[in-house]
């Protein structure tokens, strides 16, 4: 039963083969499962659904496919060494508070609140060690409920995003409380569907950053804090070890104070290193 694509004019070859190959995968995945028309038919609405509902990011996200191109677009950055790249996601706002650091992401009061104050540490560099000043660090992170500001009518507009320039020697520092993880969205098709193959809609906590430097190339990634229960199980596969941070306690007083704390908070140094533009 193998088909070939009749191609009345040669054009793009490339799509032309991702076709081929898609098809074939189709065709072979709907005999070996001996797919009825009915579920055939069922397949169609959910993806007509899907588009209606504007949720294909959301399926490719869920299916590791957003992962899986952002990894092979990326690729050859591993061998440099340099800090793993990652989705964006669809919670990035531009134009978030320009600061320098340190910075603080929420108000003090929803520090003085929260369970876990959270300070994170560390230096802008280039792959070769070399601090890069004035580089911006645009951050953004759910609350500690797992709600991102511009989807939660109680936060403030741009809490827990700002964007954060480097000091001379490349550093940056924030206050903020330390993110809960959250549930994609799942009451559309794509949830329904995670539902009935038994997939939870979890995504571990995180922080995302996107790094922004004159002459080198942007870096957009997020780092992910330990123990979380659904690292090893992101609704999106997103995890990389490179990627998640080693968080201290800290319940010394005086640390505390320092910080204008009033309770044990968490710390963590983390390095982002970026690769120079090439012209
Ligand atoms: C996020 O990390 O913000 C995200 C990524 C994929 C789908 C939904 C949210
Ligand atoms: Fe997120």
């Amino acid at each position: 039963m193998d088909q070939k694509l009749v191609v009345v004019e040669k054009k793009d070859q490339r799509l032309y083969d991702i076709a081929e190959k898609l098809t074939k995968h189709i065709h072979d995945v709907v005999i070996e499962y001996k797919v009825t028309e009915e579920e055939w038919i069922s397949a169609i609405e959910f993806l007509t659904e899907v588009g209606v509902k504007n949720e294909y990011i959301l399926l490719s996200d869920v299916m590791g496919v957003s992962v899986l191109v952002n990894d092979l677009a990326h690729h050859h950055d591993h061998e440099e060494h340099v800090t793993d790249h990652n989705v964006e996601g669809p919670l990035y706002r531009a134009n978030a508070p320009l600061v320098k650091t340190p910075a603080q992401l929420c108000t003090d009061e929803a520090i003085l609140n929260s369970e876990q104050p959270y300070v994170m540490v560390g230096q802008v560099l280039s792959v070769d060690g070399n601090p890069i000043p004035n580089a911006i660090v645009d951050v953004w992170q759910a609350d500690e409920k797992g709600d991102y500001e511009n989807e939660d009518p109680n936060q403030p507009e741009y809490n827990l995003r700002a964007r954060i320039e480097t000091d001379a020697k490349g550093r940056y520092e924030f206050k903020s409380v330390l993110p809960g993880g959250y549930e994609i969205g799942k009451g559309g098709p794509t949830g329904k569907f995670l539902n009935r193959i038994g997939r939870h809609a979890w995504r571990p906590a995180h922080i995302h950053f996107k790094i922004v430097a004159e002459n080198f190339n942007e870096l957009t990634t997020m780092v992910f804090i330990p123990n979380d229960p659904w690292i090893d199980s992101d609704a999106i596969g997103a995890v990389k070890d490179s990627l998640i941070l080693d968080l201290k306690q800290v319940d010394s007083v005086s640390e505390q104070q320092k910080y204008g704390f009033n309770k044990a908070f968490s710390i963590t140094e983390y390095n982002f290193k970026l690769i120079p533009e090439v012209n």
